[in-house]
């Protein structure tokens, strides 16, 4: 069958397998480019299927050689149903990575669930290993309440006053009016429950008590701050208020890791890119379009993967840290640039309406959006049917 894609409300309702093997193949050729450096041996990634966590698996396996185990919630393909691009991900990330002579493993389920932790530590001890680097990369929109099975909702919410403004629907290659409603307490609560950063000290500690992890371990989650262009629907917004959780779970998670492992525990505070996560998020599609035609003016603009080599190779294991004064590490200091921010909001007010289209920046913000799930990649034929029974006997390894 061929495979056209299918968009609702800026969420990718199917993907193209072969799509997403030319992505991650490109994103293993790209990291070959980049330097080599000494990092961890043994990277668990919870959440490294897609945006983030991909690009720090992919430079982490190929530039500092290191083993992953990584956790992410997919679908699999199921009759005429293609299955998401996380799942081809994975399975094309593992068949690149043959190359490299390390080992990488892979769970598909919720890394919520205490029955995943267990699977993972089960796995860890079998095989002897021990952890030097846990990655926090969830973005998810629910969580099951651990003790009472109760599926809890994260929503995307002002807080305060509705927020007016407008976002970019892609599917329609049209401008959106929206406005975005104000949160209820209860809709704080649950954003801060599913995105805050409960679960992931509760990683860290269970792979502790387990013995898993080894001496100087780390453990990094991501954030986001951004500027007054889309402050008040993300950092003054719900989301923010689960960023504000995560960051300080962050700080205690460092104090325990320092006591009980000399490790640490770190933030990292990274720029806007297109994710699937980030494209539904009302404004952002408006603010990464122009954010990607100022950096790439200034030469300052960063692919996804190589702001993560950067992280690692620069700020996590090498000598040019930059943090701020609450110990964030600030690898998003291009994108926070007082004169680049300014001219990202001289752009936004002169093209708040169907100009945004004519950017470079847009066009390269729809085409990364169509790229994360497998359409539009160089040298796919995309009128060729698709062997999808075949395709569907692979499995994550
Ligand atoms: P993404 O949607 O590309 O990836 C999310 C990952 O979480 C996928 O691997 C998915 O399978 C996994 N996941 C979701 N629910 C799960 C569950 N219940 N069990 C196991 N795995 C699950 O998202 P993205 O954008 O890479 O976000 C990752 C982190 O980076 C988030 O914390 C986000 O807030 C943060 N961040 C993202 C930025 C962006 O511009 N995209 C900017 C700064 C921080």
């Amino acid at each position: 069958m061929q495979i056209k894609p299918s968009i609702r409300s800026n969420i990718f309702t199917n993907s193209h397998p072969l799509g997403c093997q030319a992505y991650i193949h490109s994103l293993f050729k790209e990291a070959s480019f980049f330097s080599p450096f000494e990092g961890p041996k043994n990277v668990l990634i919870i959440g490294g299927s897609s945006g983030y966590g991909l690009s720090s698996r992919i430079t982490l396996a190929v530039n500092a050689k290191a083993n992953t185990w990584n956790v992410s919630f997919e679908s699999r393909p199921k009759g005429e149903r293609t299955g998401s691009a996380g799942w081809w991900n994975n399975i094309f990330f593992q068949q690149e990575a043959d190359r490299l002579g390390t080992y990488h493993k892979d769970f598909v389920g919720d890394a919520f669930s205490q029955s995943m932790k267990q699977e993972v530590i089960e796995n860890l001890k079998e095989k002897n290993v021990k952890i030097d680097l846990i990655i926090y990369s969830l973005a998810a929109g629910a969580r099951s309440h651990p003790q009472t099975g109760e599926l809890v909702r994260s929503t995307l919410k002002a807080i305060g006053e509705p927020v007016e403004g407008k976002t970019i629907d892609i599917a329609e290659r049209s401008i959106k009016e929206l406005v975005v409603g104000a949160a209820s307490e209860q809709e704080i609560q649950d954003t801060i429950f599913v995105m805050g950063g409960e679960d992931w000290e509760d990683w860290v500690k269970q792979l502790s008590q387990a013995e898993v992890l080894n001496e100087g371990v780390k453990a990094i989650s991501y954030t986001y701050i951004g500027s007054k262009n889309n402050a008040k629907i993300y950092r003054e917004g719900t989301i923010g208020r689960a960023k504000d959780d995560l960051e300080k779970h962050g700080k205690s998670i460092d104090d325990y890791l320092k006591k009980s492992h000399h490790g640490e525990g770190l933030i990292s505070v990274s720029k806007a890119v297109v994710t699937k996560a980030s494209v539904f998020i009302p404004r952002i599609p408006f603010y990464v379009s122009t954010m990607f035609e100022v950096m790439k003016k200034h030469g300052v603009h960063e692919t996804i993967t190589q702001h993560k080599h950067r992280l690692f190779a620069d700020m996590v294991y090498g000598s040019k840290r930059l943090v701020d004064d609450q110990g964030r590490i600030r690898i998003d200091h291009y994108e926070m640039q007082p004169d680049i921010q300014k001219e990202i909001q001289t752009l936004s007010d002169a093209y708040e309406n169907e100009k945004i289209f004519q950017l470079e920046g847009t066009q390269q913000f729809i085409d990364e959006f169509y790229q994360i799930n497998g359409f539009y990649l160089p040298g796919v034929d995309y009128e060729q049917d698709v062997d999808l029974e075949h395709l569907a006997t692979l499995e994550p390894r």
